[in-house]
Parts: C-alpha cells; sequence; structure tokens
C-alpha cells in the first residue's frame, strides 16, 4: 500500500504535510522525509498538529523488523511481512489539537495532547481517535518533554505498577536504569515509595538524580555474584530470563522483563503454578487513562523526561542513527515547535470543521 492510501483520512488531497517515511526495513538510511495529503478528523477524531515526537528503541524495532526472538513472525504479521504496512514511522507524540471530529466531546481546538499510536507520528499532522491512547499534556513540560514521556513511562507504570504491584519499602532493581525505559521505572519505584537499585554503565549522576539509592556498575560488578536480593527485578535488556536473576530475589520476589522469548514464557507459566519468585513478561500498550496518570504524576513532580537530543524532521534518519551509537544521556526528539509559531499554523485549519 502507498503513502497516500496509508493516509486514508484525507479528504482535500491537495492539502499535504511533511512525513518521515521508510518503505522498506533497514538501517537508518532507509528514513527518508516526504509528502503525504493532511489527514482530516473523522467524527469521533482529533487532528493534531504534532509538535515533537519521540524516537526509541521501539521505534528501531520497527524501522529495522527487529522483532525480538519468536515475535518476529508476529511483528512482520502486524507491521508489514516485506516492507512496512503503514510507511509513516513513529509511535509518540505532543502537539495542539487543531480540529475535532462533530462528535468529539472530551477535546477541542487549541488543547495542548500527547499520546501513542501504532505507527504514524513523524508527520506534521496525525488524525487520532478521542479514545485513543491520547490524554491532555502534562502543563508543565515542553512539547517535546511531553512527547518523550508515553514509552518509558507506560511501560514503567504497567510493569511496576499494575504488574509487579511495587509496595513501599520493597528492594526494586531496574537493569537499564539510564535507557528509555530505565530512567522512568528508576522515578516510578521511587515514587511508590521503594528502595531503588539502578544497574548501567554510564550516567551514575543521572540515575542517582532520578531516585536510585544505589548504583551499580555492570561492566566492574556483577550483582548476581553478591549477597543482595530484591523483591522486584525489572529487566529492560536483552537475552536474559528468570533462571539468570532468580537467586537475586527474594523468597517472594518478581522477575520482570521486556523481552518475549519462549523461554521467558514458559518460565512465567512455571512459576504461577508454585510459590516462591515468579517471573512476569508482557507488552506494555500506551491508554488514555494511563497517559492520564502519567500526566498527572508528572504536574506533581514525581516523573520527569529527560532530553537527551533534539532533531527537525528532515534530519530523521540522524535522529535515529543517534540510538544506534553510543547511546544518548536521554531521549533524542523530534522537534517541530522549535521556533514555530503555533497561531499561524492553526489558522490553517477551520475552528469548526464540516463533515459530512
Ligand atoms: N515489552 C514492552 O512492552 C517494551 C516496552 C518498551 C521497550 N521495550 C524494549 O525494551 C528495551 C529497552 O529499551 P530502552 O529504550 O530502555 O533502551 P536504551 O535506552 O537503549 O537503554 C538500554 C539500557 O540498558 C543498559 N545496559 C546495556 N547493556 C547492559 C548490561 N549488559 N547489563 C545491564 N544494563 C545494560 C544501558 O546502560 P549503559 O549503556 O549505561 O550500559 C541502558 O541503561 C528495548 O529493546 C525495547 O524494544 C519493550
Amino acid at each position: 500500500m502507498g503513502i497516500l492510501e496509508s493516509m486514508s483520512t484525507n479528504e482535500d488531497r491537495n492539502v499535504s504535510m511533511r512525513v518521515a517515511i521508510n518503505d522498506e526495513y533497514g538501517d537508518p538510511s532507509v528514513l527518508r522525509l516526504s509528502e503525504a495529503p493532511r489527514p482530516t478528523a473523522g467524527p469521533r477524531e482529533v487532528l493534531v498538529q504534532v509538535l515533537a515526537s519521540d524516537v526509541t528503541q521501539g521505534d528501531r524495532r520497527l524501522r529495522a523488523a527487529d522483532f525480538p526472538g519468536f515475535t518476529a513472525l508476529f511483528g512482520r504479521l502486524m507491521f508489514g511481512v516485506f516492507s512496512p504496512r503503514n510507511q509513516v514511522g513513529g509511535t509518540n507524540f505532543a502537539g495542539r489539537v487543531v480540529a475535532v471530529g462533530s462528535k468529539v466531546t472530551s477535546y477541542a481546538v487549541g488543547d495542548d495532547v500527547y499520546g501513542a499510536v501504532m505507527r504514524g507520528a513523524y508527520a506534521e499532522y496525525l488524525a487520532v481517535s478521542e479514545n485513543s491512547a491520547l490524554a491532555k499534556m502534562p502543563t508543565n513540560t515542553t512539547y517535546a518533554e511531553a512527547a518523550a514521556l508515553p514509552y518509558g513511562a507506560v511501560t514503567a507504570l504497567v510493569f511496576l505498577r499494575d504488574l509487579a504491584k511495587v509496595q513501599p519499602g520493597q528492594r526494586v532493581l531496574v537493569v537499564g536504569a539510564s535507557g528509555g525505559v530505565g530512567r522512568m521505572a528508576v522515578q516510578l519505584a521511587k515514587h511508590l515509595g521503594a528502595h531503588v537499585t539502578g544497574v548501567a554503565s554510564r550516567d551514575e549522576d543521572l540515575v542517582r538524580s532520578l531516585g536510585a539509592s544505589e548504583f551499580i556498575n555492570h561492566k566492574s560488578e556483577d550483582f548476581t555474584q553478591s549477597s543482595q536480593t530484591w523483591d522486584v527485578i525489572f529487566d529492560t535488556t536483552e537475552g536474559n530470563h528468570f533462571q539468570s536473576f532468580c537467586g537475586s530475589l527474594t523468597p517472594t520476589g518478581r522477575y520482570l522483563t521486556l523481552y518475549m522469548t519462549v523461554r521467558v514464557l514458559f518460565e512465567q507459566a512455571t512459576t504461577a503454578m508454585r510459590r516462591g519468585p515468579r517471573a512476569i513478561v508482557g507488552v506494555a500498550m500506551g491508554s488514555a487513562e494511563n497517559l492520564r496518570d502519567i500526566c498527572e504524576l508528572v504536574s506533581e513532580g514525581a516523573l520527569r523526561p529527560v532530553i537527551g537530543e533534539r532533531y527537525s524532521l528532515d534530519e530523521i534518519a540522524r535522529a535515529h542513527a543517534a540510538l544506534e551509537g553510543s547511546r544518548p544521556r536521554g531521549s533524542v526528539v523530534i522537534d517541530m515547535a522549535d521556533g514555530q509559531n503555533l497561531l499561524p499554523a492553526l489558522d490553517l485549519l477551520p475552528a469548526t470543521p464540516s463533515y459530512a
């Protein structure tokens, strides 16, 4: 399917917008700037002028069709077997509502919003359902900061609050504490009242400033060889499984992993059937409810995004390349709000669009 067909909500094909597409899977060089028809909002949709988008390890995987383990087959079936079904990349965004459908009740033109989509956020405009993973943006963040929230914060919320049910006083170990998910996990665990240990090889000062009381450098220390144990080990890195870390769990401890391998699924099933530490694996999906919770946490100062590098939309390939080399100290964002006067952009569109 071509780009015109994939942006199917468009009514006026004469109005175009800039998008970053990858029409094949591969390294960052497959990304390029293109033009597509600007979408319009359906009756229950809002049209968002995207002012920032996050570039994450999740986006890298979708660009490269690098789906871990047995999810490779499902990933290709879901996102396109030989090439991406939706050529416009980008999964997290923040921006301003510039038009609303006739049946929309929760949003109005001018609202600042942020959210997550399966694909399509590397675009100047995005039409999304008002009931999708969308929420009003925190008032104390920039667009770039808000766009950097959903990826790590939703994952941390789902795994630590909902699946592990972290309690005050528990000991939580975050493996990959300086990464996109880890930075949010450290903050959330701290907010939930846990004693937090972060594992990474760089950015100790950053990890501590986010709430870790202890830091373990995985290049010089193997925490599995120490006598310390944790109630929750949140593993954001690849290649491990429950057996790797179960000796470092308390008798009722939880091993959480982001990597869905056959082995970990087996461990999850078997540990659920007996007493003792358990393995938990899953996929974190954004929802309006999660995003509203995150907005509250950011507003009260419990969570903060860390921006590492900013790029413009036409630098999309460079932005993706930044994730492949030495990882930046913070999120990589496509910042489209920079130097942009929002009012003329709003004037581009009718305040009350007419829909058939
Ligand atoms: N299942 C889900 O729902 C879900 C959701 C979100 C993300 N994910 C996946 O989670 C993964 C992590 O994403 P991310 O954005 O956090 O990655 P990232 O930003 O690249 O961070 C990787 C982290 O791992 C650390 N690390 C690297 N090697 C390590 C080792 N041997 N031992 C301990 N720590 C090590 C890095 O620290 P140093 O560089 O300092 O060593 C860094 O803190 C991605 O592959 C993504 O696809 C899954």
